[in-house]
């Protein structure tokens, strides 16, 4: 057993998981596809021993590196505790976790969180899984999503169809390099989320539920493809429309879910008449008012100018695909 870390990136998807059709398991009601963010990233270190107790430390950007408390400390001891029971070890662990963006901005960290501590605490057991496990554990976590930020680049979760959970898994469908597509997350909500995906995963199904799982398995095909041609349009149409399939799904919750607020709609009305005028980005949200604007290069500078000139944007974060976790 050795001290191991791990770097592992948040990573945005372009068709959503959202709902699940078990809890305990993970399970989701829908396949989704996703790329690993450059940018936002989460640096774990993980050390077995035999000592009294877990020591989990985390760190935010511009942040002092300190005992974590609360849900973020129970969230995480519940993926220990599970990880210790799967290793059948009675070891403590001595975990170290940094972030390389801040802790307010409202961008998801659990997916590159979850996915470096589940990773981490396996590679520094000497435990050797292969990558669908290590991607089938890091679902278990939790986060569901996070199982998508262990693959590299472009990524499909699968369903999967048996009861167990054996076959939904995450795969690589084209590696980072495959193509530069930028994510430039949009800050306009430095708040905390007021219903968290957990919670939204399993609110009351309702009749648009069904209507977008009608759709979506073409909408996987249509993303996968377009990923493949590196068709920026084709991607960026089918983006946008299930970004409004899944917030009209939190809308007609019940009660309803409101993520998106006024200056979501300001960033994406910028992003269409920037499209008028030939500039191709394309826009999606996940469980938050923030945008992520989906480009390429040579759109950045005029994407950037634009979008700085509204008030309620207090920042902006670039990146482009990179790949999943690995060790440092
Ligand atoms: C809207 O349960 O994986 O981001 O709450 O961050 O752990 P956390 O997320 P998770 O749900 C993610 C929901 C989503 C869509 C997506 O990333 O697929």
């Amino acid at each position: 057993m050795t001290k191991t870390t791990i770097i592992a990136p948040a990573n945005i998807a372009f068709v959503k998981y959202w709902g699940r059709r078990n809890d305990n398991l993970i399970l989701p009601l829908n396949p989704s596809v996703s790329m690993n963010m450059s940018g936002c990233t989460t640096t774990t270190s993980c050390e077995w021993g035999e000592w009294e107790e877990d020591s989990i430390k985390i760190k935010f950007k511009g942040k002092e590196m300190v005992e974590a408390s609360g849900a973020a400390r129970e969230k995480a001891l519940k993926v220990i505790d599970r990880v210790r029971e799967k290793l059948g070890t009675k070891f403590r662990v001595r975990i170290e976790s940094e972030n390389n963006f801040p802790e307010a901005t409202g961008i998801a960290s659990s997916a590159s969180g979850f996915s470096a501590l589940t990773k981490a605490l396996y590679e520094s057991f000497d435990a050797s899984l292969s990558e669908k496990e290590m991607t089938i554990e890091t679902r278990l976590s939790g986060s569901g999503s996070a199982c998508r930020s262990i693959p590299d680049g472009f990524v499909v979760w699968d369903k999967g169809d048996n009861d167990d959970g054996s076959d939904s898994y995450a795969y690589s469908i084209a590696p980072a390099k495959h193509w530069e597509l930028v994510d430039l997350v949009c800050v306009v909500d430095i708040g905390n989320k007021k219903v968290s995906s957990g919670e939204g995963h399993v609110r009351p199904k309702n009749e648009y539920m069904q209507a977008r799982l009608r759709n979506i398995e073409s909408r996987v095909s249509e993303t996968i493809s377009a990923i493949k041609e590196k068709d920026l349009e084709k991607l960026g149409v089918v983006t946008e429309i299930e970004a409004m399939s899944l917030h009209t799904v939190c809308m007609m919750s019940e009660p309803p879910i409101f993520y998106l607020n006024g200056a979501t709609f300001e960033v994406m009305a910028t992003i269409r008449e920037l499209r008028k005028k030939g500039i191709m980005a394309y826009y999606t949200m996940d469980a938050g008012a923030n945008v992520h604007v989906i480009t390429e290069m040579q759109y950045l500078p005029e994407v950037k100018s634009a979008l700085s000139k509204i008030d309620k944007v207090v920042m902006m974060i670039e990146n482009v695909s990179t790949n999943g976790a690995r060790i440092l």
